[in-house]
């Protein structure tokens, strides 16, 4: 008896201590009968045995709650920036005061919100004839059974935005993104499997719908392998693979820590990782670095642009207006009307390399600008046009699409093709004038982005190729392409193995490795090849593309969300003269950085030999010369280099050049905040432009003096950097060598530069050599290394006039 009532007594402590104690009620079982209130969101929740995980009423609003499950965070995390995985009635948030979750002693698990007339937001619509029980299993699973075990429902079927290591993705489950980051009602990204078993993101508005990843333009296999369908889960190591071959592998693959895979509010997809509660998460992979890539996210009748500070930027069309200025996922409207009736009242504005893809009304290959125009205005509901070319193929092939509908906009620089809007004549000056935050304010090299059609030929630039994301900006579904693209971005070794790894790499544009895979790959960074302001410069040998440089960057003060930022922007640089960015790691506080390899070395190593003769050394000055003007010309902050000298241009197997270590000023000197951009004396003494010590602005025009000075340098053989000890802080360097050249200049007769050429050559270098071409790259030299800034040609203009020859 005595027993019995000792026993009955600690059952009944064990039963209310939680209560007795006023501490967390934290509940592993919800028995049939019972439930849990929102009136105290904090302290009743259900938790999985391992503590990883709690369930329970979440704040979204103003006493609104959505009863969801989340990642238990340690107590001074403030609830709201839980990190939520799951939520049952996410459309419609319950009110605090007298909602609950009930287990129905008849099996169905119900969310009520009594403040309203008997209402069930949300259940699950289960039954059961015994006692039902509901746990939260230590994957995150929530799970519903009956008395002899069985499944009735788990959360884990119907996934919100999120999926959990060993949750399946289903044709029959999808991952919806939440509509912003702090309203989590269904927002217009969805991860799906298609109708073909594929898997897709997409875009899904009211009105409109579209795919966006895999790239339209690389469309993937989807093929059923098994009867059940297709399915795709993530594991705890961070691989998430699909049962028809695609894999995702998260950059810190191997270890068993907490991970999910997400579809953002922003569109994309991404892997995280973090190591315990409470930290932050990592982003271990993701679909897009560029979010303009992302359909949908500006709305119609707007621009996207990358900006490494924000991500992205929208902007309204020239005469368009923002429909609602706190969401911009609902575009922009016109402020005019088209009418059918009289075309030679519409004329079109310009808008530089500019795609909008999709909504066609047709393509029209081998189009001539004023055909494409008369076509565009012959048709009643064509807004404009996009008028681009292919770069590949000879002759050249202009192409005309006229545009219905304008969605999915974006501006970047190496889109080559122009967008024409169609408005009525009446309006075109105000639009241009009132400059609809249109003007890239970019120093004073700029190009227009935004000018009335002049009908003068618009691609001036011949030699900047960009082939690859040109013809992806186009959107075209060519086979060929395709191929090309594969060869280019990883030539190396490709199996049918690998296809899916390349769809994931191309649609990531490049790729972001590991601590560990880039020690491997260096033999723990055994082979230094270079040594510069960043970073030591390593060999490595990457099984994915072979030889290559990796620069590990010794000081940086930035956090990896600006880190990450700034190497998009240099990682989808691409052009011939300027090297190809493969890939980085940013792990603790290793920033490293994965360049393709140049066999032949540094300029500045190859100077003194006779290997470069003199046409080489011509075409190594035209070469650096395009590579810095397309720096320049891409109009975005970060493009002057800096450090323009001959260890920083590179020769690749033909001697062709390729300037490297752009971008790396920026990512190296930022130091958080500031917004005087150009704070410190960046360079290398030699080849500094006297901007620099006397307190000018700092524009362009200091790479155009540094080039000036590395072409007098491979004319000459003299090196600026003779005296090594001088430590003024006037660059006196370059004056030595400015004063020899200028002085043998002046010993020929006047200003006729072709006449010295002779004097100031290296006598030593071999070759053939035309002087009057010679005279020109002297001349053009000369005029870079202008005191005066303004005298000083733009790098197009050296170009040119070095082209000309
Ligand atoms: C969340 O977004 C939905 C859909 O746009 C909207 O109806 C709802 O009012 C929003 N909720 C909050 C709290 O802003
Ligand atoms: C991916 O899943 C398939 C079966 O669905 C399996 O055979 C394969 O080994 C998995 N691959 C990896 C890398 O996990
Ligand atoms: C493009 O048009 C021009 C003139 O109309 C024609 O001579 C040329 O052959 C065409 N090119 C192609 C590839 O169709
Ligand atoms: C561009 O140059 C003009 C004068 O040539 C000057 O007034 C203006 O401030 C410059 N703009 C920038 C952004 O440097």
């Amino acid at each position: 008896m005595v027993t019995m009532i000792i026993s009955c007594l600690l059952f009944l402590a064990i039963t209310y201590s939680p209560l007795l104690s006023a501490s967390k009620t934290n509940h592993l079982t919800l028995i049939a009968g019972s439930s849990l209130s929102a009136t105290k969101p904090d302290l009743d929740v259900l938790t999985s045995p391992n503590n990883i995980f709690s369930a329970g009423f979440h704040p979204v609003g103003e006493n609104t709650y959505c009863f969801a499950i989340w990642f238990t965070e340690p107590p001074h995390i403030r609830s709201r920036s839980r990190t939520i995985v799951w939520m049952a009635n996410r459309e419609k948030p319950v009110n605090g005061r007298s909602s609950k979750l009930t287990l129905l002693k008849t099996g169905n698990l119900v969310l009520s919100d009594a403040s309203q007339i008997s209402t069930t937001v949300w259940e699950t619509t289960t039954f059961s004839h015994s006692l039902s029980q509901l746990h939260l299993e230590e994957t995150g699973n929530m799970v519903l059974r009956n008395s002899d075990g069985d499944v009735l429902w788990r959360s884990f079927d119907s996934p919100t935005d999120t999926l959990l290591p060993e949750q399946p993705l289903t044709r029959f489950g999808k991952l919806v993104s939440s509509r912003s980051q702090t309203n989590f009602s269904s927002g217009f990204y969805k991860f799906v499997f298609d109708s073909s078993n594929a898997l897709r993101l997409i875009y899904d508005s009211f009105q409109f719908s579209s795919v966006y990843w895999p790239s339209p333009w690389l469309q993937s296999t989807g093929t059923a392998p098994s009867s059940k369908g297709p399915i795709a889960m993530l594991d705890s190591l961070g691989n998430f693979n699909s049962s028809n071959g695609f894999l995702i592998s998260s950059s810190d693959y191997g270890v068993k820590i907490q991970r999910m895979l997400r579809i953002d509010s922003d569109g994309n997809l991404r892997l995280y990782s973090r190591k315990n509660r409470g930290e932050k998460w990592a982003v271990t992979w993701q679909a897009f670095t560029d979010p303009c890539q992302i359909h949908g996210l500006c709305g119609a009748n707007s621009l996207c642009r990358y900006s490494p500070d924000s991500g992205r930027e929208c902007s309204c069309l020239p005469g368009h207006k923002i429909r609602n200025p706190t969401d911009w996922s609902n575009g922009c409207e016109p402020q005019f009307t088209l009418s059918c009736s009289k075309k030679e009242e519409y004329s079109f504005v310009k808008i530089s390399n500019t795609d909008f893809y999709g909504y066609d009304y047709g393509l029209f290959p081998n189009y001539t600008l004023q055909a494409c125009m008369d076509l565009c205005l012959d048709l009643c509901d064509c807004m404009g046009f996009q008028y681009s070319y292919r770069q590949w193929g000879d002759p050249r092939i202009f192409e005309c699409y006229p545009k219905t509908i304008l969605r999915n906009g974006i501006q970047e620089p190496k889109f080559f093709g122009d967008m024409f809007l169609k408005v009525p004549k009446i309006h075109l000056l105000s639009f241009v004038n009132s400059n609809d935050g249109f003007g890239l304010d970019c120093s004073n090299n700029t190009i227009t982005t935004l000018a009335i059609t002049t009908y003068t030929k618009s691609h001036a630039n011949v030699f900047v190729k960009s082939m690859l994301w040109f013809a992806c900006g186009v959107g075209i579904l060519e086979v060929i392409f395709v191929i090309c693209v594969r060869c280019l971005l990883f030539r190396a070794k490709q199996n049918s193995d690998e296809d899916t790894r390349t769809r994931a790499l191309a649609a990531t544009g490049f790729k972001r490795f590991s601590f560990d895979e880039l020690k491997m790959a260096t033999r723990g960074f055994a082979e230094e090849i270079g040594r510069g302001a960043g970073g030591v410069v390593y060999k490595g040998n990457l099984s994915d593309f072979g030889i290559a440089a990796i620069k590990r960057l010794s000081e940086t003060y930035q956090g990896e969300a600006e880190f990450l930022a700034e190497v998009n922007v240099i990682g989808r640089v691409n052009h011939m003269n300027l090297i190809r960015m493969w890939g980085y790691c940013s792990e603790g506080m290793h920033r490293l950085l994965v360049y393709e390899y140049l066999e032949h070395g540094s300029l500045k190593a190859n100077l003194s030999t006779k290997v470069l003769d003199w046409k080489r050394r011509y075409e190594i000055a035209l070469g650096t010369a395009r590579g810095l003007a397309y720096l320049h010309e891409e109009c975005l902050e970060w493009v002057l280099h800096c450090d323009v000298k001959p260890e920083n241009i590179l020769l690749g197997s033909d001697y062709q050049p390729k300037v490297a270590d752009f971008g790396l000023s920026k990512l190296l000197n930022r130091g958080g905040l500031g917004k005087a951009r150009f704070s410190k004396i960046r360079g290398t003494r030699g080849y500094m432009a006297p901007e620099w010590v006397t307190n000018q602005s700092i524009t362009s025009k200091v790479d155009v003096f540094s080039y000036g000075i590395v072409v007098l340098e491979m004319l000459s053989g003299r090196s600026p950097c003779v005296n090594e000890e001088d430590n003024g802080i006037v660059d006196t360097q370059s004056r030595a060598l400015l004063a020899w050249v200028r002085e043998k200049v002046n010993e020929s007769d006047g200003n006729n530069v072709e006449s010295c050429v002779g004097k100031i050559m290296e006598s030593w270098i071999e070759g053939e050599y035309d002087k009057e071409k010679m005279g020109v790259l002297l001349g053009v030299s000369l005029k870079c290394v202008e005191e005066d800034k303004d005298q000083r040609p733009t790098m197009s203009q050296v170009v040119e006039m070095l082209q000309g020859h």
